[in-house]
Order: C-alpha cells, then sequence, then structure tokens
C-alpha cells in the first residue's frame, strides 16, 4: 500500500486517474464475463428445447453476447487510455524529481556515481513504474474481481457445484501464499542486484576495452564481468528452482476444476439430471476465464515488489546525498579572500581524514600554490571550496562567509574552478566557452579565446568557433582543450579560480601558452592552484606543501629553499628531471 501511495504522490493532479481505471477495469471485467453467460443461455435452450424451436431467444442472445464482448473491450479501452494518462505523469515527476535533486547534489556526488549509472537507474526504474501503473494495476482490479465475480455466480446457480468449485481455489490460494511470502521478496531484490551489477560491470568491461588492448590482456580483464554472469545465472536457477514445485501444483490445481465437479454432479445427477447438466455446462464454460485470472494474480506480488523496488532505488540514489540547507543561508560574499579554519574532511567511505585540520588563507588578489606528493590531499582541498562535498569539521569562508551560507548559484559565479579531467562537451567551441557565461556576446567569447592562446587552434577550424567537438574528425589534443576550457573560465571572470593541474597535458609549446593564458585568467583574482611542475608556481605570493591531509611548509620559493624540508627535496628532484629530459647524457657511475 505505500508503494502505491508513493507512486500516487508523483501522480500530483492526475491522482484521481488510478483509482478511475481501476473502476473502469473492474467493471470491464464483469462485462467480459456476459457473453459466458449469454452463450450458456443459448446452450442451456438447445439442451431444453432441442433444435426446433424458433430461434428469436436465441438470435436475442448471441448479439448481446457481442454486445457485452465489444462493450468490454472499449471499456478496457478507456481503462488503459486513463491509466497510462497516470502513470506517463506518474513517470515523468519521477524523473523530474530525481534530475532536480542531482542538479543539487555536491559535485562530489558524481565522482561516485557516473553519468551513466544515474541514468540507467532513472531511466529504468521510472519505465517500471510506468508498466506497473499503466498495464499490472488495471489488470490486478480484474485479477481481483473476476474469481469473486464467478465464485458468486457459481454459488447462485448451484450452490452444491459453488462448493466443489471452492475446493481447488482454496488449496491454489494455500499454495499460492507459500510461494508468495517473504522468500520471494527477498528473491527480487537479489534478481535486480545482481542484474544491475552485470549491467555495470558490462559497462565497464565495455569502457576498458582499450586498456585491455593496450595492455594484451583477456581473461583477467573479463574476470569481473564473467562472475556477475555467472552469479545472475546461478540467482535465475535458483529462483527457478524454487518456483519449480509450487508452481507446477498450483497450476495443476487451478485447472482441475472439472476434476473436482464432475464427481459430485454425478452424486447429484439423480435428482434433476437435466438442470445439473445445464448448470454443469456453465461451469466448464467459465472455469478457463476464472483460471486465466488467478494465474494472473500471482504476478501481483511480483508486480508489486517489482514497483517498490523501482521507486525505491530512485530515492535511494537521491535521498541521502541531498546537501545539507543551512538556516542562515542567502548571503553573497563582496570580497573574496579564502579562508580555511580547521577544516577537517573524510570521503564518506572512508575513517581516515583527507583533509585533516586545515588552517590557511588567501588574501583577495593573491595566489596561493598547494604542492606535495601525490594522495597528500590536494585535490580535495582545492574541491571543497566549490563545495564538491561539505567539511566534517571546521569551516571555509569566501570573504567573511561560510560557503555553506552561500547560495549555490552563487557560489558557483564567484568561483571558477578547472581542473585536470575537465571535459568539453559534444557541441561547438563558442557553446562550450559560453557554459561559462551563457548572455556573453560572440566579441566576448572571442577576445576570451583570444586571452586564452585558442587563436591558432580556431583558424585551423573549418567553421571556426562554430566547429562543432568531438564530429567528423574535430578532435582536439589535451593541451588544446586545456586552452578551451580556460577561455571557458576567462569568460566567467570569476573573482576567485581554483586550479588542478592546468598545465599537465601540455607539451613544451603548449604549455608556454597555456601559461601565458593562466596569466590572463588569473590577473587580479583569488587564485588557489596546484601545480607538479614546480617551476610553473615559482613566483607566487605563497605555496603551501601538503602531505597526508596536513599543511606540512608554507613560504615562498625562497624562503621555503632555505628551510631545507620536503619542498627543498621536491624541488632538486623536479630540477633534476628537466636536466634529464632537456639535458646530456646522464653519466651512470
Ligand atoms: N572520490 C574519492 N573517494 C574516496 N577517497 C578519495 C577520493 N578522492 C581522493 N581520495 C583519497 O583522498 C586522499 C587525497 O587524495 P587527493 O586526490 O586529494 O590527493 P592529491 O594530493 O590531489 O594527489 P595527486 O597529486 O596525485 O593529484 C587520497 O588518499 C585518496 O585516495
Ligand atoms: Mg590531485
Amino acid at each position: 500500500m505505500t508503494t502505491l501511495a508513493k507512486l500516487q504522490a508523483y501522480a500530483r493532479n492526475r491522482k484521481a486517474l488510478l483509482p478511475i481505471s481501476l473502476l473502469l477495469s473492474t467493471i470491464s471485467s464483469i462485462v467480459n464475463l456476459l457473453p459466458f453467460i449469454y452463450v450458456w443461455l443459448i446452450v442451456r435452450d438447445l439442451i431444453n428445447t432441442g433444435l426446433n424451436q424458433s430461434y428469436d431467444n436465441i438470435i436475442h442472445y448471441a448479439i448481446m453476447a457481442f454486445v457485452f464482448a465489444v462493450s468490454g473491450l472499449i471499456i478496457y479501452f478507456l481503462t488503459l487510455l486513463l491509466s497510462h494518462l497516470g502513470a506517463f505523469r506518474v513517470e515523468t515527476e519521477l524523473r523530474r524529481v530525481a534530475m532536480n535533486k542531482i542538479i543539487k547534489m555536491p559535485l562530489g556526488f558524481f565522482d561516485k556515481n557516473t553519468t551513466g549509472k544515474i541514468r540507467k537507474i532513472i531511466d529504468e526504474n521510472a519505465s517500471t513504474t510506468h508498466s506497473f501503473m499503466a498495464h499490472q494495476m488495471p489488470d490486478i482490479a480484474g485479477t481481483i474481481f473476476t474469481p469473486i465475480l464467478i465464485i458468486g455466480a457459481t454459488f447462485f446457480f448451484d450452490w452444491k457445484l459453488g462448493i466443489a468449485c471452492l475446493f481447488p481455489v482454496l488449496i491454489a490460494i494455500v499454495i499460492l501464499n507459500m510461494m508468495m511470502g517473504k522468500r520471494g521478496n527477498r528473491f527480487m531484490q537479489k534478481y535486480l542486484n545482481s542484474l544491475e551489477e552485470m549491467n555495470t560491470e558490462a559497462v565497464e568491461y565495455v569502457r576498458g576495452i582499450p586498456v585491455v588492448k593496450v595492455f594484451q590482456q583477456t581473461v583477467f580483464s573479463f574476470k569481473s564481468f564473467y562472475n556477475s554472469i555467472k552469479q545472475y545465472k546461478d540467482m535465475v536457477i535458483k529462483y527457478t528452482r524454487l518456483w519449480e514445485k509450487p508452481m507446477s501444483a498450483y497450476t495443476t490445481m487451478i485447472h482441475s476444476f472439472a476434476f473436482f465437479l464432475v464427481p459430485v454432479a454425478i452424486l447429484f445427477i439423480d435428482s434433476s439430471p437435466k438442470t445439473i447438466l445445464i448448470n454443469l455446462l456453465l461451469y466448464v464454460l467459465i472455469t478457463p476465464v476464472f483460471a486465466q485470472s488467478i494465474l494472473k494474480s500471482m504476478h501481483l506480488n511480483h508486480a508489486f515488489s517489482q514497483a517498490r523496488e523501482a521507486i525505491n532505488r530512485i530515492e535511494d540514489l537521491t535521498i541521502f546525498h541531498d546537501f545539507k540547507e543551512t538556516k542562515d543561508s542567502g548571503k553573497t560574499p563582496n570580497t573574496f579572500d579564502i579562508e580555511f579554519k580547521d577544516v577537517e574532511f573524510a570521503y564518506p567511505e572512508s575513517n581516515k581524514n583527507a583533509v585533516d585540520k586545515i588552517n590557511f588563507s588567501i588574501q583577495q588578489g593573491k595566489t596561493t600554490a598547494l604542492v606535495g606528493p601525490s594522495g597528500g590531499g590536494k585535490t580535495t582541498i582545492a574541491r571543497l571550496i566549490p563545495r564538491f562535498w561539505d567539511v566534517k569539521s571546521g569551516s571555509i569562508k569566501i570573504g567573511g562567509i561560510d560557503v555553506k551560507n552561500i547560495p549555490t548559484n552563487k557560489l558557483m559565479q564567484n568561483v571558477a574552478f578547472v581542473f585536470q579531467n575537465t571535459r568539453l562537451f559534444k557541441k561547438t567551441i563558442l557553446d562550450n566557452v559560453k557554459y561559462g557565461c551563457p548572455q556573453a556576446s560572440i566579441d566576448d567569447v572571442n577576445r576570451a579565446l583570444d586571452l586564452a592562446q585558442c587563436r591558432n587552434i580556431i583558424d585551423n577550424l573549418k567553421d571556426g568557433i562554430n566547429t562543432m567537438i568531438g564530429t567528423e574528425g574535430t578532435y582536439l589534443s589535451g593541451g588544446e582543450q586545456q586552452r578551451i576550457i580556460l577561455a571557458r573560465a576567462i569568460l566567467k571572470d570569476a573573482p576567485i579560480i581554483v586550479l588542478d593541474e592546468a598545465t599537465a597535458f601540455a607539451d613544451p609549446e603548449n604549455e608556454y601558452l597555456i601559461r601565458k593564458a593562466l596569466q590572463k585568467l588569473t590577473q587580479g583574482k583569488t587564485v588557489l592552484m596546484i601545480a607538479h611542475r614546480l617551476s610553473s608556481i615559482k613566483d607566487v605570493d605563497k605555496i603551501m606543501v601538503i602531505n597526508k591531509g596536513k599543511v606540512h611548509e608554507t613560504g615562498t620559493h625562497q624562503t621555503l629553499l632555505q628551510t631545507n624540508g620536503l619542498y627543498t627535496k621536491m624541488w632538486k628532484e623536479y630540477e633534476q628531471s628537466v636536466k634529464w629530459t632537456i639535458g646530456e647524457e646522464v653519466q651512470y657511475a
């Protein structure tokens, strides 16, 4: 029932459609029974009066049978029409609500949930609720009422045969309960889990093919996909085995009406043979309808648990990770210095702090660089500023206001971030750059592209800035993409810039251009930059060495070199590596 209530809540102003369609479905199943009664009336008249009667009655019955058969169909059609209208609304609303929540998710949510996974969960489960509401629900109404009606009718015509009818029904219902218990539900969950896992593995497998080819792997890369298929297969076989016996018994019982009826009829045939025979014929006629609707009712529980799982999966995806709204939110900073105070942060699934009691501040207009060993926590620190995640304790303030209290859209307006793995969209270069500032004019976009040193990229393209990226062979190199992304950030003109390994893709020529672009981008801005190439941060206002989630050293390039600590070591290694690439042969002792 809670499943239904949840689904109904999504129907909004179409809530009435489902009950009406259920009512219509019930009416249609009643109307659908009437032709059987009329056919039976024809048979009864034939038995009672033989063939040499007038056919008026028979024709009348035949017409009625036809009329009711057609009406039943029309009413069923209306049922489906209404149930579909309701179901489409529920499906659309489910998607809309889920997408609205996902848009508000902290950006870190997308680390764990790839776009493919999100799409699959929302799409597939929303369609499951559609078929439940549009088809299964109306059928369920018919499925419940038809047997009740038939049993009522059989008692009305002949109570002795009625009791004989009930007998197999009772046995079937007992078997039904045996099958439909908790075990069935548990299996349903397992089944869906392993189906989801198999799908995810399949996607991973396909995505991994280039790596697999490069490294000439075969069996190993296939292993987890293979395992998930095997697990799914085992699950399905187990599930089928579980149903094997009860299902056979159930089907046998439900079809064995006549088996129970005939002995009873024989028992009473002496009293009034003709009536018994005529009534028996009625039962023989409607038994198939009865069996069919009872068989359908078996899917009832299955359908319910499927719909329940579907709606739960969508809600699980979105419910728990929502950004916490803070009470005094709604403030917008006027100044743009950044302050980290006792910031602690751990990734949700880890109990170790990735950022551990970090304190620092960046004055407005100044640049701070983070350097340090891999896995030290630099990216994590940078991502906390635009609220990819919320801090565990401590605070991050922009212009004296906690980032949690700044409305998300304002925060995003004030922070431009360029990450190493930022991707361009499959759109034109113009559109890609305009993401930074949708209302910008073409001139603005061109200016930004010039500042980002992209002119030579554009000049080489047939359609200039209107060239689609990713189609017809228009692919840009990593360094070129990086410059387009910098143009986007320049166009955005945000007062705070967060750069994570912005020069990572660059070859020497590109690096020079990117560095020029970065200079333009960061002029007069509050900048936090992460760099592995220490040469690119030599001149910044402050360098912080981050190691194991803590600030290890702080200073300028010069002061840090004097302390002879981690930075000095890194600098020496860096110089060495540069010598190796441009120097003469290294002499090994
Ligand atoms: N999405 C994530 N989920 C869980 N743990 C993560 C996630 N991203 C990073 N970590 C962990 O947090 C720690 C800090 O990682 P982070 O990416 O901030 O390091 P980094 O200093 O940027 O390293 P690099 O120089 O290699 O980019 C590491 O131990 C890493 O394993
Ligand atoms: Mg990093």
